[in-house]
Order: C-alpha cells, then sequence, then structure tokens
C-alpha cells in the first residue's frame, strides 16, 4: 500500500500485525496501533513535541539501571500501576486489599524471631507493629510468611543510604496466624524525583510524595500472596498519594502511647505508636492449587 494519508495510514498499519501468528500478541499490537494513532490525532503533535516525547522516553530508559528502574516509577505516576494490579486483583469481599509494590522491596531478606526490633538503634519514635493472617474462609494462618518494609522517620529506605538493611524483615506468624515486632514510625516521603520522572511530575504541577505507610507482603499455602501497604490515619497526603496506591480499608490509625507496658509486654520508657492490622489472604480455587502442587 502506498499514499497513505492521515486517515488511511491507520487501517494499514493495524492490517501489517494482523497475520501475528500469537493471537494475544495481534491484539495487544492492534490495540497498541489504535489507541497511539488516536491519541496522536487527539494532541496533533509538533515535530518538535514529537522529539521532546521521544527524548523524554529516552531519558527514562537511560536512568534505569540495577538499583532504579525509571519506567516502572513512570507507570506508578501515571496510575498505570495500580490500574494493572486492580485489575489482576479482583479480591472477594473481606479479602485485604492490594497495592503497589514499589522499587524498595530487597530479595535478600533478613528472618527475626517475633517481637525483634528491626530498626536496631535507629533514631525515631518507636513503633510496635501487631497483627494477624487468616484466610478469607475464617481459618488463622499459622506459619504465614510476613515480609516488612518501611522508610525511616525522615522519610529514606535504607537502600537510599548506604549498604546496611534495616526497617525490613521476615517474619513467620505464629499457631494463632498472629504476629508482631517493634522498628520506628516511619513518614511520608517523595518518590525518586531526581530524573526525568520527577521533571514530569513539576510540568504536571504535581507533588512527588506518598503517604506515611508499612508495605507488607503476606504469602501462606493455598493463598494468593498479598502485596500490600498499611497508611497511617491522617497523613496530608492520603487524598494525593502520587502513584494513586490508597484504599480506605488500608487506613489505620498508628496509635500514640506513652511511656509504660505495650501490648506485647515489653516496658517502654519513652513514648511509642502502635499499628494493628488483620489481613485476611484470599483463598486459592482447588484447581489453582492442584496446579501450584505440580
Ligand atoms: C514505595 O512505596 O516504596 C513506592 C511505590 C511506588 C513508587 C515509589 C515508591
Ligand atoms: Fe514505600
Amino acid at each position: 500500500m502506498r499514499d497513505l494519508d492521515e486517515n488511511s495510514i491507520t487501517t494499514e498499519a493495524l492490517s501489517r500485525v494482523s497475520a501475528a501468528p500469537d493471537p494475544r500478541m495481534r491484539q495487544i499490537s492492534e490495540a497498541l496501533i489504535r489507541h497511539l494513532h488516536t491519541f496522536i490525532r487527539e494532541i496533533e503533535p509538533t515535530q518538535a513535541e514529537w522529539e521532546a516525547g521521544i527524548g523524554f522516553l529516552t531519558r527514562v530508559g537511560q536512568m534505569c539501571n540495577a538499583n532504579r528502574q525509571e519506567f516502572i516509577l513512570l507507570s506508578d505516576a501515571l496510575g498505570v500501576s495500580m490500574l494493572v494490579d486492580a485489575i489482576n486483583h479482583r479480591m472477594p469481599e473481606g479479602a485485604t486489599e492490594t497495592t503497589v509494590f514499589g522499587p524498595f522491596f530487597v530479595q535478600a531478606r533478613k528472618s527475626f524471631p517475633l517481637g525483634a526490633n528491626i530498626a536496631e538503634d535507629l533514631e525515631g519514635t518507636p513503633m510496635l507493629v501487631t497483627g494477624t493472617v487468616s484466610s478469607t474462609s475464617g481459618a488463622p494462618l499459622t506459619e504465614a510468611d510476613i515480609d516488612v518494609w518501611h522508610s525511616d522517620d525522615e522519610g529514606y529506605y535504607d537502600v537510599q543510604q548506604g549498604d546496611e538493611l534495616a526497617m525490613r524483615g521476615h517474619f513467620r506468624a505464629d499457631d494463632e496466624g498472629r504476629f508482631h515486632f517493634w522498628s520506628v514510625r516511619p513518614r511520608y516521603y517523595p518518590i525518586p524525583d531526581d530524573g526525568p520522572v520527577g521533571d514530569m511530575l513539576k510540568a504536571q504541577g504535581r507533588h512527588p510524595f506518598r503517604p506515611e505507610h508499612v508495605h507488607f507482603m503476606v504469602a501462606a499455602a493455598g493463598h494468593e500472596t498479598l502485596v500490600t501497604h498499611v497508611f497511617a490515619e491522617g497523613d496530608p497526603y492520603l487524598d494525593s498519594d502520587v502513584v494513586f496506591g490508597v484504599k480506605n480499608s488500608l487506613v489505620t490509625r498508628f496509635v500514640e502511647h506513652e511511656a509504660g507496658t505495650a501490648a506485647d509486654g515489653r516496658i517502654m520508657n519513652r513514648n511509642y505508636v502502635h499499628l494493628h492490622y488483620d489481613f485476611v489472604l484470599k483463598a486459592r480455587p482447588p484447581s489453582a492449587q492442584a496446579r501450584s502442587n505440580r
């Protein structure tokens, strides 16, 4: 086909992918072309604007390395990550809701006994975290694996400060599906905004902040692994989280306590906060369980 114009080019581009051997690839390629062409027709970019767009995507790619994934950050900041998360985690009534994974999880996790302090000697307000893990069937999930990670009281993760890991760890729920540990209270913080995604936020008149939260990944046999956060009630950024991750059911009070005996029996000689959350994991249907056991 020759002499394509601004109308006929879309039909021709679609016909070029119509023979893709994989039907899913064909569907995705066709939707990509249709939506991209509609987008371009709507905004009618100048040549300079097209070049600026290409330059932006190039900078996003150049910013990526083993420790920095600017494309995922872009997806987060445009609401795409949470849209994908919502589509893939349509939860039954009663199951804990999911939210974005974020870039600060570390695979090489350290396991701690229940009651441990994962902040060691870091400064900040002591924080007691208690919780339970149960199934949508109602049963407590004994031996559930609980991974946690969060920022310090100035909003920085350990991996942003150096090689020392802190404020992260793995726990195993007890024989009633309960867990508890100590750390320091985190704070709201900006996502990494020293790259092209930060430039985009500025150009869009947006702030880069996420509200105060603690990340949890909870796994148990026969259940879907839950990736979520618990957010602090009253945080100024709950309604404008830069990555659109806040759900009402995940917001809870970080209750302030005066010095005294804490819920786990520890005697505190200074004020602390206590956060409690009951996690409910979605049971996998028996057919999926049979497949995953194979
Ligand atoms: C986080 O909560 O750690 C996070 C999530 C998305 C983008 C940046 C940070
Ligand atoms: Fe975070």
